[in-house]
């Protein structure tokens, strides 16, 4: 049994032959697409340096980002990217819009694209709906989902994706650990994806049994309810924030208790490879999810993602912009 319901399909994401039309989900993005939204975020950042390069592939292009819920990296790294690709562009949160006096995001989106806007980038808590702007309300503009509830975040995925083969080379060889509040997360939803699709050698999802059901296992993915059994010989090591607002109920009651049995501090990590290496979509609670000697310590990879998700952002805005129907 899958435990991610399949709401997205490949025709709704791309084009009659193929091309990247909106970016909904990883689920329903071939190997070869992937492959190639990695190439394209390689040209836009410096091996050496990570400097990120100036482009106009956007140029004379508007795009709208529209944050309906909190964000600190997705919200700025899009930004960062689209000025970048020298795209003209605005920011909406929902506190600073009209939702608040009673106005449809339909008619949001559908006053900015009269505006000029032709991109949307759109983060959003109630599942689907950014599909359905996509295919129903919007369908001559992009959509790029910025994270929908607990389902989907197709960009994170992609660049924690960049930052892996980046420092460990191809997934046939990796065994990737994901631990903690899996079943709230959209980040570990998408990865999932992501990893099965470029084949990870083992994928080691790590919790409690409130925030991690057995029903996730298959030949590919294996759940561990024991810390230390999970992340034994792994090559990444991801780790989830526990996210209390969308739990019904407390499911975890106590964070000095959690940090003890689920928390990835600095002896722990001596389970893993010695080469591994320590991931965090963010936003890090330090000594609940993971200590803060882990967090800022040599084998963390957390810094590196941030950075890497400008280029990523770079290349799917680029990619979907040849796609536009102007
Ligand atoms: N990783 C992530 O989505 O972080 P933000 O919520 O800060 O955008």
């Amino acid at each position: 049994m899958n435990i991610i319901d399949r709401v997205y399909a490949m025709s709704e994401q791309l084009t009659p032959n193929g091309k990247l039309k909106h970016l909904l989900s990883i689920e329903g993005l071939p190997r070869d697409l992937i492959e190639e939204i990695l190439l394209r975020a390689d040209t836009f950042i410096d091996s050496q340096t990570n400097a990120l390069n100036k482009s106009y592939d956007l140029k004379d292009i508007s795009v709208a980002n529209l944050f309906y819920e909190m964000s600190t990296r997705t919200r700025t790294t899009f930004e960062l990217a689209e000025k970048r690709l020298s795209a003209d562009i605005l920011t909406l949160g929902i506190s600073d819009s009209s939702t608040g006096k009673g106005e449809s995001i339909d008619d949001t989106v559908l006053n900015l694209h009269a505006m000029g806007c032709d991109i949307f980038v759109i983060r959003q808590s109630q599942e689907t709906e950014i599909k359905r702007i996509a295919t129903e309300v919007l369908p001559n503009c992009a959509v790029i989902n910025a994270g929908d509830g607990t389902r989907a975040h197709p960009t994170q995925a992609l660049l924690d994706l960049y930052t892996i083969r980046h420092f460990k080379g191809d997934l046939s060889n990796l065994n990737i650990a994901i631990i903690g509040d899996i079943h709230h997360s959209r980040v570990a939803h998408s990865e999932l994806e992501i990893f099965k699709t470029m084949s990870a050698k083992s994928i080691r999802l790590i919790g409690s049994e409130h925030l991690l059901s057995d029903d996730y296992a298959n030949e590919q993915v294996s759940v561990h309810r024991n810390i230390d059994e999970g992340i034994k010989d792994c090559d990444v090591i991801i780790t989830l924030r526990i996210q209390k607002e969308r739990m019904e109920s407390d499911l975890v009651p106590n964070e000095d208790e959690y940090f003890k049995l689920y928390g990835l501090n600095a002896e722990r990590l001596t389970l893993a490879k010695p080469d591994a290496i320590v991931m965090h979509p963010g936003p890090m609670n330090r000594g609940v999810e993971i200590a803060s000697d882990v967090a800022d310590g040599p084998q963390s990879v957390i810094l590196n993602q941030v950075c890497f998700g400008i280029a990523v952002r770079m290349a799917v805005l680029s990619m979907v912009t040849e796609t536009l129907n102007r």
